[in-house]
């Protein structure tokens, strides 16, 4: 049975309202749902183009619950399939990457170039198979939709979805302040940070745009950055902010069709962030607002799995839905092709020192969402934590906006302290659009003429 979802996204914000229910985080009904009307309907984030620099290099990646094999063949083509044996569905490629001419099945041994084309079924000759079976494809399924922007890597399963510019639509001057930084492009940098945490995977894409939390879930991070910068000790290496200065800082938020959103806050201190040593040859290059921009705090929401953040050091997550209450996570440092070593290295640092398990932060963050997932039930209904920013003015175009060509659904703007949480209803707003009509069995994007682009 479906859920009736607009009993659980209450969006009022033209009347100051905007709810959300507790279950939305915890129903396994629902997290099934969301799956077949979020996640396998849509466009979700899959890698970048400089894993898979050479010919038949390959990355593994998930949509959903789907499997999903990026490889780039012998003709130079990137193409994306479902990572699946059309034999009998064998998992084809473990590895999370890798080079391989030849995808070899584990099972029975039928063989795919890196192209997708099916090479070999093994003693096919002796098969004694039926006539109708020479005429059936033996190829991999290739996703339904699969394109790139600036190295970024994106498919979908139905092909019913709108073109991917479309798609990441007036979001896109933001991802091109991350994509644009290198004079020679963007790389993620090798090694990456995979771990799970016991909760839902909103609340990841929640807390991504979170500034409200900085201050009490980090305070004791604050407070460790504080003594380094008093004491001169510690590690010295990662130039964190100083946190106070922050709080009084110009910031907002923009929010887009399609679920994406964005947080930015002005930087004080420009010098502590590692673009600040090629500025120059960067504001020569796009130019003094986007650079301007680049220097600022952003994190950048790209519906339903994406996030770029660019604060203490430029990092890129995805994530995955295990299980209503059990996410993977996935971690990579994003950094200019080519940078110099002292460069790397410091943004490194600040990598290690904020992000990931081992990282002072990101550790606050994962045991909150466990807590937030224990105190997901039904009893508690609707949670208030979206209505922050409501009585501001919401505006659209706005001059920030205009300065990147840009024109945002709804953007909001005040000091550091008013930590809007408007940035969280452009995501459950396409939520509940999705799951609706899916729920109706109506298509995800009307308007697309018999689905295709
Ligand atoms: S499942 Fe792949 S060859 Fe049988
Ligand atoms: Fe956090």
């Amino acid at each position: 049975m479906q859920t009736d979802t607009t009993a659980l996204v209450d969006d009022a914000a033209a009347d100051g309202r905007f709810h959300v229910h507790a279950r939305i985080y915890s129903d396994p009904a629902l997290y099934e749902q969301e799956l077949r009307h979020v996640f396998e309907r849509t466009w979700s984030f899959l890698g970048v183009a400089s894993q898979l620099v050479k010919p038949h290099d390959y990355l593994t990646t998930h949509i959903g619950r789907t499997p999903v094999l990026v490889t780039r063949g012998g003709d130079g083509t990137i193409r994306a399939f479902v990572n699946a044996c059309r034999h009998k569905g064998a998992l084809l490629s473990r590895l999370e990457q890798g080079n391989r001419r030849n995808h070899v099945c584990p099972y029975h041994g039928w063989s795919y170039d890196s192209s997708g084309r099916n090479v070999l079924i093994k003693d096919q000759a002796d098969g004694a198979y039926g006539a109708p079976f020479a005429s059936q494809s033996h190829d991999l399924v290739p996703l339904g939709a699969f394109d790139e922007y600036r190295g970024l890597l994106f498919g979908s399963l139905s092909a019913d979805v709108p073109p991917l510019p479309e798609f990441l639509g007036e979001a896109r001057p933001l991802l091109d302040l991350a994509l644009q930084q290198g004079e020679h492009g963007m790389e993620l940098v090798p090694g990456r940070c995979v771990y799970t945490y016991r909760g839902n995977w909103k609340l990841q894409m929640d807390n991504g745009l979170d500034f409200y939390h900085l201050t009490s879930t980090h305070a004791a991070f604050m407070g460790v950055v504080q003594r380094r910068e008093s004491e001169r000790k510690g590690n010295t290496d990662a130039r964190q902010f100083d946190w106070r200065a922050r709080l009084v800082q110009e910031g907002g938020a923009f929010g887009f069709d399609h679920g994406h959103a964005a947080i930015w806050l002005e930087q004080p201190q420009p010098e502590k962030r590692p673009l600040w040593p090629v500025v120059d040859e960067v504001r020569s290059r796009v130019g003094e607002v986007r650079a301007r921009w680049m220097l600022k705090l952003r994190n950048l929401n790209i519906f339903p799995n994406l996030q770029i953040a660019d604060s203490t050091s430029l990092i890129l997550r995805t994530f995955r839905p295990l299980g209503p209450d059990l996410t993977e996570m996935r971690v990579h440092c994003l950094a200019p092709i080519g940078e110099p070593d002292e460069q790397r290295a410091w943004r490194l640092r600040q990598f290690e020192d904020f992000f990931n398990p081992s990282g002072l932060a990101t550790s606050d963050d994962t045991v909150i969402y466990e807590d937030c997932q224990a105190g997901s039930v039904d009893a508690l209904g609707w949670l208030q934590g979206f209505q922050r920013g409501l009585g501001a003015d919401l505006v659209s175009p706005t001059p920030d906006a205009d300065e990147l060509g840009m024109r945002p659904r709804y953007s909001v703007k005040g000091t550091f302290r008013m930590q809007n949480e408007v940035c969280f209803h452009a995501a459950y707003r396409e939520w509940a659009r999705l799951m609706a009509a899916g729920a109706e069995g109506r298509p995800a994007y009307p308007g697309l003429d018999g689905g295709r682009p």
